[in-house]
């Protein structure tokens, strides 16, 4: 059991976040929560607190991100679990939607932990773990933009922990395949049903919390999980 800690999860509402902030809450530590709408969440606790907030546009977040800074004090842990999936071919993104998936996806959890990265300083030592994706590792058909911005998330999650190693902070990434979640619902394919065709929140939470809770000397720079059997479903948007 470590000793309490204070961690942001961005995209906290939902999936991999929601489930991440349940395990840490249960294991009593405190969870300041971002997304947008908690609404959907039914996290119960007085020791979650939910910060409402759009990242799909990186600078209007500036001035939010800054107050937040000087309001919510005492981060010792940073997980980015927030993003959201837009696949086809390029031609089919405006110039807007290119902007908007980069900024939730990459941009704006950049700036999360710029905000809250002099706290984790000052406090010594925490770890700011990114949830990437198997589309971080090779780029695939369809995904040339949600690609590059989860390729972004990786290369900044490399470069981050050379540069923080130093102050006693750590940087991993766990990069999932399918998984089981509210993210395939605005997308038109989905997992197989069978239970070898995704992963489970729990799991990837689990990989995350094994971050967290190694040994302070041993960085775990990556994590890679798939489902035993990859399979893709169409399905109607809906
Ligand atoms: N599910 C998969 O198969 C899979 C595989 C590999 C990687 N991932 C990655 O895992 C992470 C978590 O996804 P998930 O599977 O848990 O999906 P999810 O259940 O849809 O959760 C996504 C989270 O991101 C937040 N979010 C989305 N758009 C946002 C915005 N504009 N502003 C603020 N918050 C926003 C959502 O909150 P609100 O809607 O309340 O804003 C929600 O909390 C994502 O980075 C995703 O790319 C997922």
């Amino acid at each position: 059991m470590l000793t309490q800690r204070t961690i942001i999860i961005t995209g906290a509402s939902s999936g991999i976040g929601k489930e991440t902030a349940v395990q840490l809450l249960n294991a009593g530590h405190r969870v300041v929560g971002m997304a947008r709408d908690f609404t959907k969440s039914g996290v119960q606790s007085r020791e979650f607190h939910n910060v409402s907030i759009d990242f799909a546009d990186s600078g209007a977040c500036e001035a939010s991100l800054k107050q937040l800074a000087k309001t919510i004090t005492g981060i010792t842990d940073i997980v980015c679990c927030a993003g959201a999936g837009r696949f086809g071919s390029l031609e089919e993104f405006s110039f807007n939607q290119i902007r908007e998936l980069m900024d939730i996806n990459f941009v704006s959890q950049a700036c999360v932990v710029r905000a809250f990265l002099p706290q984790l300083k000052q406090h010594g030592r925490g770890n700011i773990v990114f949830v990437g994706s198997e589309a971080a590792l090779t780029g695939s058909r369809r995904g040339s933009v949600y690609c590059a911005s989860k390729f972004a998330v990786r290369g900044f999650a490399q470069a981050l922990r050379e540069e923080c190693g130093g102050n006693g902070i750590r940087v991993g990434i766990v990069n999932p395949g399918m998984v089981k979640t509210p993210f395939f619902d605005r997308l038109d394919f989905t997992h197989g049903e069978s239970t070898e065709n995704y992963i489970e929140p729990a799991d990837v939470a689990s990989a995350i919390i094994w971050i967290l809770n190694s040994r302070a000397e041993t960085v775990i720079d990556e994590i890679n999980l798939s489902p035993l059997k990859k399979v893709i479903t169409k399905k109607p948007v809906t």
